[in-house]
């Protein structure tokens, strides 16, 4: 997660995170058949949070502003649907092992799957989020902020679970 140089634009910055997803799923893919269960499980963990991170970030701060200035609801409804379809995709994996027959299956399709969305972003919504007036280096702040917060939440979060086990909520 090295800060970018000089660049506060939200669209580079989302454009980064999905360097960085499409090569975790290629890395994915090169590891799969040899790599060890817990080696697969670690790296599609990270993929998944990846995922999830630049998801929430996305609806609460990038699409709103998007939605809000382009005027053209059908292409943020669709990408929001997108992201909810991922996340079933992703909680289907975080409940399974390496073991299970469909794991490898589950993490390709959804590489397919995050492909087409950032490919409809990048082609479709980014170049009219540029055409609009927004303020792009302010929500790439939020956004850089956001996400420094999220994953150090995520962090303690994942520290704290290794540690306690809480009794089931009723
Ligand atoms: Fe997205
Ligand atoms: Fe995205």
């Amino acid at each position: 997660m090295a800060a970018k140089k000089g660049s506060d634009n939200a669209l580079d910055l989302l454009i980064d995170d999905h360097k960085n997803v499409r090569k975790l799923f290629k890395e994915y893919e090169k590891i799969h058949e040899k790599a060890t269960a817990e080696d697969k499980q670690e790296l599609a963990e990270q993929i998944c949070n990846e995922f999830l991170m630049h998801a929430d970030i996305e609806e609460q701060i990038f699409y709103p502003a998007v939605r809000e200035a382009i005027k053209d609801e059908e292409l943020i409804d669709e990408a929001e649907v997108e992201h909810q379809t991922a996340r079933d995709l992703i909680g289907q994996i975080q409940a399974m092992t390496p073991d299970d027959a469909l794991y490898d299956a589950k993490v390709r399709v959804l590489g397919e799957y995050v492909e087409h969305h950032v490919e409809e972003e990048e082609t479709e919504m980014f170049p009219k989020a540029k055409k609009a007036k927004l303020d792009l280096d302010g929500l790439g702040q939020q956004m850089a902020q956001a996400k420094e917060a999220a994953r150090t939440g995520f962090m303690a979060a994942k520290a704290k679970g290794k540690r306690a086990h809480r009794p089931a909520r009723h």
